[in-house]
């Protein structure tokens, strides 16, 4: 595995280059906000009336719309969402100077061909793994947030070196920057948010509370048992690695775990995950991704909705009150 930090990296392929950073959302922020303080030349590139202008303006970023931004600019980030890059591709390709190189922070929209990018353009990755806020405060504190990185396409021969030093300029090199590819990276990321942080472990929580509501325990007890206690375990394993993280534990439940856990995750729930990992990799979740953005969302709308109501949510804000 290749792992660099700022000591193996040259900052200078960003020196004397702009760099248009397109949206100001989670990771848009973050990283214009990093690469300012790095020292880089950086744009925000906006859509005409976007409420986000001046709250880049307020915190001292130059803006500018869409086209201005990606004309003047050396590398082009895509930091909008993923479901919007073909379309936003699809506008700023006559914008993209010849030579420039475009950057992603997520594999997906080139892994499945979202975005075909022009064959005179540097691809390259650079994918923080975690949310901006993170990235953002890490890097006031002077740390850094590990990343991914990887060259889809070196049409000049410079986009490995501009890539790296993208990484380091937004924190990523103070903690570590490992070599990817588009595709590894975004079957990886997908299969993860499916089948086990975001998919898997919320709807285990909610099985759980749900069992034992129905076996006739206080949604109180219920919440704080199988949902209270999940900061605990992430912060161990974090600490320690899962196996630290059982040690630490009582004997009690240690052996709990040991005589569960492998019940609940069998082989039949391997076997999905990897029918999962297949799909992803044959592009069935990106198909619903566009399907659910040309659909405004209908799905994501409903669940969200469906989800406010459940008991397990209206516990969680009974506690929240009373702490
Ligand atoms: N969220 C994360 O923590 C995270 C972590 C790692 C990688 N990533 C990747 O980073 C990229 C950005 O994700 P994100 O979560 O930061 O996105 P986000 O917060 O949803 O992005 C919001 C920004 O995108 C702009 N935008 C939305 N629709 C647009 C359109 N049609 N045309 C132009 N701009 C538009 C918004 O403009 P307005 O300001 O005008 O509304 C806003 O500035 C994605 O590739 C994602 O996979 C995200």
């Amino acid at each position: 595995m290749s792992f660099l930090t700022d000591a193996d990296i040259d900052p200078r392929p960003l020196a004397g280059k702009r760099v248009a950073i397109l949206g100001y959302g989670n990771q848009g922020r973050a990283q214009a906000l990093n690469l300012k303080d790095s020292g880089i030349d950086v744009v925000v590139g906006l859509r005409g009336g976007s409420g986000s202008t001046i709250e880049a303006e307020a915190a001292g970023l130059e803006t500018a719309l869409l086209d201005h931004a990606v004309g003047s600019a050396d590398v082009v980030m895509m930091l909008a969402p993923d479901e919007i890059h073909a379309a936003l591709y699809r506008e700023i390709e006559p914008q993209l100077r010849q030579g420039a190189a475009l950057g992603f922070s997520h594999g997906l929209s080139v892994r499945f061909g979202f975005v075909e990018p022009r064959a005179d353009l540097d691809v390259f990755m650079v994918a923080p793994k975690g949310p901006g806020t993170a990235l953002r405060s890490l890097y006031t504190q002077g740390q850094g947030m590990i990343g991914l990185w990887a060259v889809e396409r070196d049409a000049t021969g410079r986009a490995r070196d501009i890539a790296l030093a993208y990484g380091r300029a937004i924190g990523c090199g103070r903690a570590g920057l490992i070599a990817s590819s588009f595709a590894e990276e975004a079957e990886a990321d997908l299969f993860n948010e499916q089948a086990v942080v975001w998919g898997g472990v919320p709807e285990l929580l909610i099985a759980g509370f749900d069992t034992l509501v129905e076996g006739g325990v206080s949604p109180e007890v219920a919440y704080l048992e199988c949902v209270g206690e999940l900061h605990l375990i992430a912060e161990l394993i974090e600490a320690r690695g899962i196996a630290g993280m059982r040690e630490a534990i009582s004997n009690t439940a240690e052996l709990g775990a040991l005589l569960g856990g492998r019940r609940i995750v069998d082989d039949a729930i391997r076997q999905r995950m990897r029918e999962i990992l297949s799909e992803v990799r044959a592009g069935r979740f990106a198909a619903e991704l566009r399907a659910e953005e040309t659909s405004a969302y209908a799905r994501l709308s409903e669940a969200r909705e469906r989800a406010r109501s459940t008991l397990i949510e209206k516990t969680n804000r009974k506690l929240a009150q009373k702490s």
